[in-house]
């Protein structure tokens, strides 16, 4: 492909700001079409970024024949139906996280991807972070050994977003499908992408919106209504076994009584372990003593903006020059087993064995 890449944005709500600003910056790209169910959206968003078409269904966008790829950044429900029609048009996707609401979407994504020769591409972009790429390099000189433990947190005192977030209908659950996803996959990706093999976790439906919170300001998504009601969980707490011996512990929640937000991920190797999250920091013996090393990276390596950017340019490059993808479609199949596993443990109360 010798021209520009011509890409449209499905679903122009919050995160689709994040993607279109880093399309924007990119030299390589042309923004082409942006289509949203609520076509007044679309229109006003065509013309804030200067898009030259809008559209209030997806169906209408994929008609168009000079378009070549696009982001999916709807609702979790809408994730399957619109990529398949996505690629079925045969136009390069790149999906938000969670890739679907659950693995049987996601295996379809992934044949139906195979078929019409497209790259599927999973936004996994804490991938895409400054101290995952630096935490990569020295796990590759072998800093710290065999990675045999990982331990992460995303925790919200009182952070349930309300609207689709709240609506198991449209998101398909709560904190685990939303914060989880990222920290399970970075986890997973950090340890050399072993498969599950086996979860055991609980879900908790005890706190709800708690809408009532006074002294602080809620976070909404578009659409929000006070009448909103919560049908997805408070919070979860899992262990994942892996393959290759390793273990994740994770633990994620909207809602839940401490004292403030966390969001950690540790990393326990035999020759060194690192806080990953929210910066990089490593711990190490060295002459008998232990030391304590954290690497320097611009901005800390952890900005929001320079990791979409990342994850922009690197699915923008696997398409013009063929580059290989980072988070390929099988990663996020693989991502939908453990989330579909903890849910089914939550209900069963028992171990759950992850068979394929
Ligand atoms: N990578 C990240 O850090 C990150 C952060 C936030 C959200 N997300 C993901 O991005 C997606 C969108 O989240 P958001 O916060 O932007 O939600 P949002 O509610 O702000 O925006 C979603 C938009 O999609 C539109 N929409 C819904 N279904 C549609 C469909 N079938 N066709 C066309 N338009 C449709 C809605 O009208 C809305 O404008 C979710 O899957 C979420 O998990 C990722």
């Amino acid at each position: 492909m010798n021209q520009k890449l011509r890409v449209g944005i499905i679903g122009c709500g919050n995160i689709s700001h994040s993607h279109t600003q880093a399309y924007k910056n990119n030299p390589n790209v042309e923004l082409v079409a942006c289509c949203d169910i609520n076509e007044q959206r679309a229109k006003d968003y065509a013309k804030a970024y200067g898009i030259p078409n809008a559209f209030g269904s997806v169906d209408e966008m994929l008609k168009m024949k000079d378009l070549d790829a696009v982001s999916v950044c709807v609702w979790n429900n809408g994730h399957n139906p619109e990529t398949l029609k996505a690629l079925r048009a045969k136009k390069h996707v790149l999906c938000e996280k969670p890739l679907a609401m659950n693995t049987e979407q996601a295996l379809e994504m992934q044949r139906v991807a195979k078929e019409n020769d497209r790259l599927l591409m999973v936004g996994f972009v804490k991938r895409f972070a400054g101290t995952t790429t630096v935490f990569k390099d020295f796990d590759n000189k072998g800093t710290f050994g065999d990675i045999y433990l990982v331990k992460a947190k995303y925790l919200r005192r009182n952070g349930n977003p309300g609207g689709w977030f709240a609506d198991k209908e449209r998101s398909g659950g709560g904190p685990l499908i939303d914060l989880g996803v990222h920290v399970i996959d970075l986890s997973r990706y950090l340890l050399g992408k072993p498969k599950a093999v086996s979860v055991y976790g609980a879900t908790f439906n005890k706190l709800g919106m708690k809408k009532e919170i006074k002294g602080v300001s809620h976070w909404h998504p578009m659409d929000y209504s006070e009448k909103d009601k919560c049908t997805v969980e408070d919070a979860v707490i899992a262990m994942v076994r892996f393959d290759d011996g390793s273990v994740l512990e994770v633990e994620a929640s909207f809602t839940l009584n401490i004292k403030e937000g966390q969001t950690s991920l540790e990393v326990f190797g035999d020759k060194g372990g690192a806080l990953v999250e929210p910066r990089l920091e490593i711990f190490k013996d060295e002459n008998d003593y232990m030391v304590n090393i954290a690497p320097v990276i611009e901005d800390g390596g952890n900005v929001f903006g320079a990791m979409f950017q990342n994850e922009i340019d690197h699915f923008v490059d696997c398409i013009l020059n063929k580059k290989e993808c980072l988070c390929p479609v099988e990663d996020g199949v693989e991502l939908m087993r453990i989330l579909d596993a903890i849910y089914e443990s939550a209900k069963t109360g028992h171990e759950v064995i992850i068979k394929r």
